[in-house]
């Protein structure tokens, strides 16, 4: 395999400038403080083909779209992340000529982002004329300030003659969307002077808030300012200098960025912007690198996972973890976690059932529980939005949506916005997981068993009974597997209704009385939901011992994966729709995703039928695959299965397995990369409040070792080929089980 990025345990790097590779490369040198982000995309323009990107946390905007728009029930919208003002914008004259990658001659060429620090520096030698200049960039998005962006530009004369240098910086309101429905633009400049604009999105048909946004940028400088000039979407300003042979020239920017999210009006924005940009000049570059670095430094202490021996390995899951910190730390209850995070358009930067299904897992690992139950909480204040989606759909409850923003679903593909409905069990299982691990149940016996109460209905009212079979049903659904679409009886859609169901039962006879009032589940209805869970129909096919996909799945043609030609792989990218829904290939983990939620309720026997008998029909084209069956497999024992499929999970973006990495990376699958060490390598399970453990070390590596957040504790588990070690590193004692036999934590304790 040809890597355009360097394998290296803490960087992301290389030497290498194609213009094909330009798009790839911005996507994984993305940047971001879980407030904003951007991708690579360079500072100056660039005339080649290139997607630029900088996105604000929850700055959107809803798209008009004309998909379906004489059928009832469909969404108005498309909701979207919009490309921000861009505030990064620092172009180059050489002796009066633009820098512009795409047509100068440079070499030395290096990009490298460095992951322990989230610094993102480009080097390079342009050569013009007779000159000859060095060019070195570096910039980050500061975690210790989220509103603060710094870059910093060393150039230097390397050629003997004297060149002029002119630097021009501006923050520019000229920007669009590449997906953009009607080619619109999303900003109307308010206000906009020397060194600061203020712009608001343009005003939508659809009620949804408009976001003001003010970015103020100062500068240090070796330079003179010569100019700044104003138009109506682009403040500029421009310094000049000369640089004799071997001389350097350097310039800063700093930009502060805020938005109408954090302030009552736009006096209070500006004011705040104007506050902000004077406290961070007192500070010098090293003193703002430095305090970001630190809350890095943090970061990493507490959730690094080191792998000695494989540096592919440990490059994939580093990336992984970095790619989660810069899109959320949790700090921010309003935000959730986009399926591309900071670093695309695609996907919208709107919240998906991968929050709960992938990013809950892990989150409850490497941050304090405070974290997901933001996350937990985000669904909770968009009830009425549920209750929307679901009056659309005619039933009752809640729905939630499949997409959004603000509670409403505003994606617009039939098969997926009515039908993907286990993202409402999904929803209800991320209730029970966070209680199981944090055993806190604030959460559930309030405004958790609001949430499953409302989504029990919607369930109560979407299955149908079968007279025929005496057993209730859900037909026309979608399940996760999104290569078959319209299906009956999705197994996991019907498995996952039947236990919300139960475990609402359950959970409505543990709160308190004044709850359940305000609850008012008649006992009439209770009733109605026990019959749906003991008569719920769940495809199972006796000869194969298997749960069977869907109620067709087995008239399938089924014919393993291994006999598509190579070069028809990904299958998305070569087959038309309809050849993939009539295919027996599977996206993503179906009846294996359940079976991983619920790892410890099903028999040996029953994970390894299913397993054996479904993955060598699953593809893996979507980000949210390989990692459940990396799970299954270390629970099997397929130890060489468990560590392929993590290398698929935590590599995915570095080694664009599913070739769309140009579009932004994916988040799901870096979470994917945690959840195969810890729940699949190391066999981390949390059962009746015990914390236990059944790790293997992969054949390839020598060791390694993580630290995970549990209940008040930091546990750090190393594992070699002497076997597995686990200490305590803060926190109160804590009895745990290895292999099924007890060990108690108090400090410095090995086994
Ligand atoms: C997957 C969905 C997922 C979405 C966003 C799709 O390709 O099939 O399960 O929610 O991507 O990541």
């Amino acid at each position: 395999m040809k890597r355009i990025f360097e394998v290296q345990p803490w960087n992301v790097e290389t030497h290498e400038f194609k213009a094909e590779n330009k798009r790839l490369q911005e996507s994984m040198t993305s940047l971001g403080n879980g407030y904003m982000g951007m991708r690579g995309f360079f500072d100056e323009d660039y005339s080649g083909d290139s997607l630029p990107g900088i996105y604000l946390g929850g700055v959107w905007y809803p798209d008009k779209t004309r998909v379906g728009w004489w059928k009832n029930g469909y969404p108005k919208y498309f909701g979207k992340v919009i490309n921000a003002v861009n505030f990064i914008k620092m172009n180059f004259e050489i002796n009066g000529s633009k820098l512009d990658l795409a047509k100068d001659t440079i070499s030395d060429f290096d990009l490298n982002l460095d992951l322990k620090n989230a610094v993102l520096t480009r080097s390079f030698v342009v050569t013009k004329g007779d000159s000859k200049i060095q060019f070195d960039f570096e910039r980050f998005l500061s975690v210790a300030q989220k509103e603060l962006s710094v870059q910093k530009v060393i150039f230097k004369n390397l050629s003997s003659n004297p060149v002029d240098i002119k630097v021009i910086s501006s923050i520019d309101a000229n920007v669009k969307n590449e997906d953009a429905n009607y080619d619109e633009h999303f900003w109307e400049v308010r206000h906009i002077d020397e060194n600061s604009l203020v712009a608001e999105t343009t005003a939508n048909d659809f009620g949804t808030p408009r976001f003001t946004s003010g970015m103020q940028a100062t500068y240090v400088t070796s330079f003179e300012q010569v100019n700044n000039e104003v138009t109506d979407l682009e403040t500029a300003t421009t310094f000049s200098g000369k640089l004799n042979e071997n001389e350097v020239g350097t310039i800063e920017k700093r930009v502060i960025v805020v938005t109408s999210r954090d302030y009552d009006s736009t006096a209070d924005l500006t004011a705040s912007m104007n506050n902000l940009s004077s406290t961070i000049s007192d500070s010098s570059y090293d003193q703002l690198l430095t305090a970001h670095s630190n809350v890095w430094a943090e970061r990493w202490q507490q959730s690094d996972i080191q792998i000695m021996g494989d540096d592919e390995a440990q490059q994939g899951i580093r990336f992984n973890l970095f790619g989660l910190f810069t899109t959320y730390y949790g700090d921010d209850a309003r935000l959730n976690i986009g399926p591309k995070g900071f670093t695309g358009e695609k996907y919208g930067g709107a919240t998906y059932w991968d929050t709960e299904a992938f990013a809950v897992p892990v989150y409850l690992g490497i941050t304090k529980p405070e974290v997901t139950k933001n996350l937990l909480m985000y669904r909770y204040k968009q009830l009425d939005g549920a209750y929307v989606n679901a009056q659309e759909q005619g039933l009752k409850g809640a729905l939630y949506p499949m997409v959004t923003f603000n509670g409403i679903e505003c994606h617009n593909e039939w098969e997926i916005t009515f039908e993907e409905i286990h993202r409402n069990g999904d929803i209800a299982f991320a209730i029970y997981n966070y209680t199981r691990y944090t055993g806190d149940k604030s959460y559930v016996l309030h405004e958790g068993s609001k949430v499953l109460t409302e989504i029990s209905r919607f369930w109560a009212d979407r299955v149908h009974f079968s007279q025929r079979n005496n057993q209730y049903m859900i037909h026309g659904v979608t399940g996760p597997d999104e290569y078959e679409n319209n299906v009956d009886n999705n197994w996991n859609t019907n498995y996952l209704a039947r236990w919300t169901l139960e475990y609402t039962l359950k959970v409505l006879n543990e709160v308190a009385p004044e709850q359940a009032k305000q609850l008012n589940v008649s006992d009439e209805e209770k009733a109605k939901w026990q019959d749906i869970v003991d008569r719920m129909y769940l495809p199972y096919d006796k000869d194969l011992d298997i749960f069977v996909q869907h109620d067709g799945f087995l008239d399938k043609d089924l014919q393993p994966v291994s006999s598509i030609p190579a070069d028809q792989l990904p299958i998305n990218q070569h087959w038309s729709w309809d050849k993939i829904l009539r295919s027996p290939y599977i996206k993503q983990g179906d009846v294996l995703q359940v079976m991983y939620d619920f790892i410890d309720s099903f028999t040996e026997e029953e994970k390894k039928h299913n397993f054996d008998f479904y993955e060598p029909l699953t593809v893996h084209e979507s980000s949210l695959s390989a990692a459940i069956y990396s799970v299954v497999a270390a629970d099997l024992h397929y130890e060489k299965k468990a560590v392929e499929l993590y290398e698929r999970t935590a590599r995915l973006d570095l080694d664009n397995y599913n070739n769309d990495t140009v579009d932004g990376l994916h988040i799901t699958s870096m979470t994917g990369g945690w959840i195969s060490i810890v729940q699949g390598f190391a066999g981390m399970r949390v059962h009746d409040d015990t914390l236990s453990y059944k790790p293997f070390l992969p054949q390839k590596w020598n060791s390694y070792s993580f630290r995970q957040v549990f209940r008040g504790r930091v546990i750090e588990v190393a594992v070699d080929n002497k076997g597995s070690h686990f200490k305590l590193i803060s926190g109160e004692p804590l009895n745990i089980e290895v292999d099924g036999k007890p060990l108690s934590l108090e400090s410095l304790q090995t086994n």
